[in-house]
């Protein structure tokens, strides 16, 4: 709660976007009481940053827990903010009960996870991860034109450390599950057997201005009624994906800035979704095919550009395992799931064992101010993450710090 009071927005949620001065302040409370709890601090040449419980065996791959700060622009108070908050709570609870554990400990705060205003989401760990370039990332620039280079110089957030992959032994993201299964079905725990992919498209459409009153309707090239036709028809289409495919068109502008001239440029952007590669691949099929038949008939152009694209992700059997087993050694009911919304453990999954924990929310709500999680629930998906990382990191009988 002391977190939500950072960037906190009028009804409630959160708006600490990517490497604002709120995200800033976000992190400092955090690496404050990192400190405090005796870990040491570093951060990459992203920006990413990593505190650090060392363990008895100091030397061994650490075990990695880690989600983001930064949220939405109209966010909610838990998204990523949970997973990080719950990573130092592992390590006040080890201290608390002054239990050394063989491998060190780290909680990573990862960069730019929601790519609202820099429009690559998990950037940071992409680029840690190698799917992404660091140069590429420092020169996205948001809606003012200010890059994250820029950003990062100005809070001096670009550490010494290389942002490029370490070995962990295993590594855990604790969540909320921003969907309504678990609350629908009644259950504590999600165990994440992976993440559905996910892509990003702009679609920009140039027709011709004309004036609103004289032009005939039949005569006009009106991206509008491209955009409207394109949005309609690939929403059609992806009922034929369902229950997981998904299609989300937002950020619609037009030019020139006049509501009695036809558009001559009217852009939007395209989220698409599905955890099958081959029906993701299919999704975006369909989409260009439908801009490319709808811009022929209005007599516009239409292109469509993809931006992210970040694959179907299936994690580690191990730390499925580990978590499966946490969450049942404290009686909570659990079960399997797929993630319907990305996260940094992608990423980071294409360099170490990973899993994810969940929790429900209320009404499955994210992305939206009234996100909301109960104190039991919180407790509960930090004990899950406690045992699963337990389980990874080892602990001497009775060794104490
Ligand atoms: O887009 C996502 O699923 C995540 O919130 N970045
Ligand atoms: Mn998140
Ligand atoms: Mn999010």
């Amino acid at each position: 709660m002391a977190m939500a009071e950072v960037g906190r927005t009028e009804h409630g949620g959160s708006n600490r976007q990517a490497l604002s001065d709120d995200d800033a302040a976000g992190r400092a409370l955090f690496t404050g009481w990192a400190v405090a709890a005796g870990c040491t601090v570093e951060t990459d040449e992203i920006g990413n940053l990593f505190v650090r419980r060392s363990g008895s065996d100091d030397a061994a791959d650490p075990v990695l827990i880690g989600s983001h700060l930064d949220t939405q622009p109209t966010g909610g108070r838990f998204d990523g903010v949970y997973g990080v908050l719950g990573g130092l709570e592992v390590i006040e609870r080890l201290n608390d009960l002054g239990v050394a554990t063989e491998r060190p400990i780290e909680v990573a705060v990862w960069t730019n996870e929601e790519g609202s205003r820099f429009q690559y989401s998990m950037m940071g760990s992409a680029v840690w991860a190698g799917r992404l370039g660091l140069a590429q990332a420092l020169d996205m620039v948001d809606s003012e034109g200010v890059s994250v280079g820029a950003e990062l110089d100005r809070l001096g957030w670009a550490g010494q450390r290389e942002a490029r992959p370490r070995s962990y032994a295993a590594t855990f993201e604790l969540h909320i599950e921003q969907g309504p299964i678990l609350e629908q079905r009644a259950l504590d725990i999600g165990v994440v057997t992976g993440v559905q992919g996910l892509r990003w498209f702009t679609i920009d459409i140039t027709g011709f201005p004309a004036h609103a009153g004289p032009t005939p309707m039949d005569v006009r090239r009106d991206p509008a009624r491209a955009v409207a036709a394109i949005i309609e028809e690939v929403y059609a289409a992806v009922e034929g994906f369902a229950p997981w495919g998904r299609a989300t068109f937002a950020q619609l502008s037009s030019s020139p800035i006049s509501p009695n001239t036809v558009p001559e440029h009217l852009s939007c952007t395209l989220d698409i979704r599905h955890p099958d590669l081959g029906l993701l691949d299919e999704l975006e099929g369909k989409a260009r095919s439908i801009v490319a038949d709808v811009a022929e008939w209005c007599g516009v152009e239409a292109r469509i550009t993809k931006q992210n694209d970040s694959p179907p992700v299936a994690f580690d059997r191990r730390c499925i395992e580990a978590v499966a087993d946490a969450a049942g050694a404290v009686g909570l009911s659990n079960v399997e799931m797929v993630s319907g919304a990305g996260h940094d453990a992608c990423y980071v999954a294409v360099h170490s064992p990973t899993s994810m924990i969940f929790v429900p929310c209320e009404h499955g709500l994210s992305h939206n101010e009234a996100e909301r999680i109960t104190p039991d629930q919180a407790e509960r998906g930090a004990s899950v993450l406690l045992g699963a990382v337990l389980a990874m990191a080892g602990t001497k009988t009775g060794a104490t710090r």
